[in-house]
């Protein structure tokens, strides 16, 4: 069997693939993987895979409709788990177009496409298909300090060109189900963190500024809350929800961790502090505060009631043992972070892939 995944050369994606073809109830299963290679796209992330024929990668848009027809034909998935976005809120503030490109039109594209597919499917093919929709608790909009976590029903409230733009595509999934009939499954998942992590997001930046002695921005007064979820744990609960999820139905996968910016920053102090010491002295010394995000979100936080009561998924990792994981990874692969900080990792594609 085979599942399509786009966007599996980005961070979530990435993990996603290869503990895919790690676990030992999915590894016989090939993945087709679908990237454009944005800047945030990195081959490199699935280097260990080279060589392996359980692994295509093929270079292209979501948005171009006959790719993707031609990919379906070729491979017959019997699900497509749709990764593929523009994720970075500071980015969708300073220009928007991209993400109502990729993540509305080009998540447009992708149903039509698995749309056409499917209805031409047959029998247990195409009662077992599932289309699967990864997105973020951001659709959700802002909590005040002592309201409780969303849940499913929550009411869509987007606040930034980010969110608004997965709102738009989970908005086009449900609907592709309930006038197509079509068999979606959609996540909504609190803030990731752990290896492969492009470092412009706030973990893998102060891990990597810090590192260099450069500043750690923090925007605002550094209260704002968000939930942290250790990307092993979203893999797993990805994997749980396509395998036992009731189709059209949404899953909300957090990490039972809120925790203020602040808090997160001086937590990757303290461990950097231990475990690479600086000369200079401890790195809460880098720390500064900086002009506030436009429209910044105050709060997120997920309840994940649902999926544990149904489908039985708890996250595995603390954030106490995951965010020490993920120190310890970027302190292992300073080679990664100087690549995707040159651009350096364009070159390894360009003479990895050019003469194939
Ligand atoms: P990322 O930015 O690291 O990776 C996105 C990937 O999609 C890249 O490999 C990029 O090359 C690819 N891509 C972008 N546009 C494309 C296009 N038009 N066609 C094909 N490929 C394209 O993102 P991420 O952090 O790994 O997020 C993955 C998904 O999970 C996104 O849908 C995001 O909204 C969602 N999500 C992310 C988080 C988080 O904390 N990072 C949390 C919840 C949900
Ligand atoms: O909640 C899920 C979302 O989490 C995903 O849907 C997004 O794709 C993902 O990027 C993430 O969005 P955030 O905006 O929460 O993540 P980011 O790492 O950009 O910022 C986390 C918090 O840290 C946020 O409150 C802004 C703050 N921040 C961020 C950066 C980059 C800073 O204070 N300083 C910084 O330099």
């Amino acid at each position: 069997m085979t599942i399509l995944v786009t966007g599996g050369a980005g961070f979530i994606g990435s993990n996603f693939v290869l503990d895919w073809l790690a676990d030992a109830s999915t590894r016989d299963e090939r993945v087709v993987n679908l990237d454009a290679l944005t800047y945030a796209g990195n081959l490199r992330n699935l280097a260990s895979l080279q060589g392996d024929a359980r692994h295509v990668f093929v270079k292209g848009d979501i948005g171009d409709r006959a790719l993707v027809d031609r990919l379906l034909a070729e491979h017959q998935p019997r699900a497509v788990l749709h990764f593929a976005a523009e994720s970075h809120v500071d980015r969708s503030i300073l220009g928007p177009g991209a993400f109502i490109k990729t993540n509305v039109e080009g998540t447009f594209t992708l149903l039509e496409a698995a749309r056409a597919y499917w209805s031409a499917l047959e029998g247990d093919a195409k009662a077992a298909f599932r289309f699967h929709h990864v997105s973020t608790d951001e659709v959700y909009g802002s909590l005040a300090p002592d309201a409780p976590a969303f849940t499913e029903t929550h009411p869509y409230e987007p606040n930034s060109p980010y969110s608004a733009s997965k709102a738009a595509s989970d908005h086009l999934v449900r609907a592709w189900h309930h006038t197509y009939g079509m068999p979606v499954l959609t996540t909504n998942c609190s803030n990731n963190y752990g290896p492969y992590h492009f470092p412009e997001k706030l973990i893998p930046l102060m891990i990597v500024n810090a590192l260099a002695g450069k500043p750690l921005p923090i925007y605002g007064d550094g209260l704002q809350v968000r939930d942290w979820l250790y990307v092993g744990d979203h893999c797993s609960a990805i994997r749980t929800v396509l395998a036992k999820g009731r189709v059209g139905e949404t899953y909300n996968i957090g990490g039972w961790n809120e925790k203020p910016n602040r808090e997160i920053v001086h937590t990757v102090c303290a461990l950097l502090d231990e475990l690479r010491p600086s000369a200079e002295g401890p790195y809460t010394r880098l720390i500064t505060h900086v002009k506030d995000r436009p429209g910044h979100d105050r709060r997120y936080a997920i309840d994940a009631r649902k999926i544990e009561r149904e489908l039985g998924w708890r996250p595995a990792e603390t954030f106490e043992t995951g965010i020490r994981k993920t120190v310890r990874w970027y302190l292992e692969h300073a080679d990664w972070v100087a690549d995707v900080q040159s651009g350096g990792y364009r070159d390894w594609v360009a003479a990895n892939y050019s003469a194939r």
